[in-house]
């Protein structure tokens, strides 16, 4: 450990955090989730991910916090939405959801200058099975990932776990896109990458907060970005799930920033 500027460094250069900063974080999480809660009622067939952005935006407001991705590098929106075989950083738009629809919804606010960053899944009416399958794995990875979380594991380690569990369950995980350390910036360094070998990558220490990402695909890994240079998609048109969590990590394993206030993590058929 080294202080520069200021703020504690892992060897690797990697934000390390106090007891006060963790308090920050909660509360930038918690506006995050809250948000993801009140918009479940806003997600049905018929309704467009323009409007449901828009909402967003207005509960942003109404929270007195800010938005992480207006202006962030040149995104003009308060949400990223994903339908069905968007893998991350869907636009807004007038498009119609309809039934069936699967779809993610991230998040990211800052509140008294903490990043709060969190996303889920959503349905439009009722999944198909394979949908919901799709939704149920991408769910258990992001916590078999939280689980690897422990001070003198690595980063790779929680690779691995997602990887693993991912692939077992026939499926597969995106390499394209991470998870990413976050705090007063919205994404710093590490990388947190979903796939990986035991045992590689940088040392995880206490005082980390980073980022738990998952992007799961039914078919292959592969993505493009399509011309409007956000939206990300599956190179084989299959269907893509996400869930993300904001954790710190602590002297034996992890609190999560972006806990549900109402238990609504989970979409709740399943
Ligand atoms: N919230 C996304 C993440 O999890 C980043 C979105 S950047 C945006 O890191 F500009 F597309 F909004
Ligand atoms: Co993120
Ligand atoms: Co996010």
């Amino acid at each position: 450990m080294n202080l520069t500027k200021g703020q504690l460094k892992s060897k690797d250069g990697i934000d390390l955090y106090s007891r006060k900063d963790f308090d920050g974080m909660h509360a930038a999480g918690r506006v995050a989730a809250g948000i993801l809660d009140e918009i479940v009622t806003s997600v049905f067939p018929g309704q467009t991910t323009g409007k449901i952005d828009a909402i967003i935006e207005e509960l942003i407001s109404d929270k007195n916090v800010v938005s992480g991705t207006i202006g962030y590098r040149g995104y003009q929106h308060a949400s990223c939405i994903s339908v069905n075989h968007v893998v991350c950083h869907g636009i807004p738009s007038d498009k119609i959801l309809k039934e069936g629809d699967i779809l993610n919804i991230d998040v990211t606010v800052i509140k008294d200058g903490w990043y709060g960053d969190t996303s889920r899944m959503y349905v439009a009416g009722q999944p198909s099975r394979k949908a919901e399958r799709l939704i149920q794995v991408t769910h258990d990875a992001l916590f078999k990932g939280i689980e690897a979380v422990k001070p003198g594991k690595t980063f790779g380690d929680i690779g691995h776990a997602i990887q693993t569990y991912v692939e077992e369950s026939r499926m597969s995980v995106v390499r394209d896109f991470c998870g990413h350390g976050l705090g007063r910036v919205f994404h710093s360094p590490p990388n947190v990458l979903h796939y990986g070998r035991e045992g590689t990558g940088p040392r995880i220490e206490e005082g980390m907060f980073f980022t738990i990402e998952p992007m799961v695909n039914l078919g292959r890994p592969e993505t493009k970005v399509l011309s409007d240079e956000w939206t990300a998609v599956t190179r084989d048109k299959s269907l893509s799930a996400q869930f993300e969590h904001a954790i710190g990590v602590t002297k034996d394993g992890a609190e999560i920033f972006t806990l549900s206030p109402e238990n609504k993590f989970h979409p709740t058929y399943v």
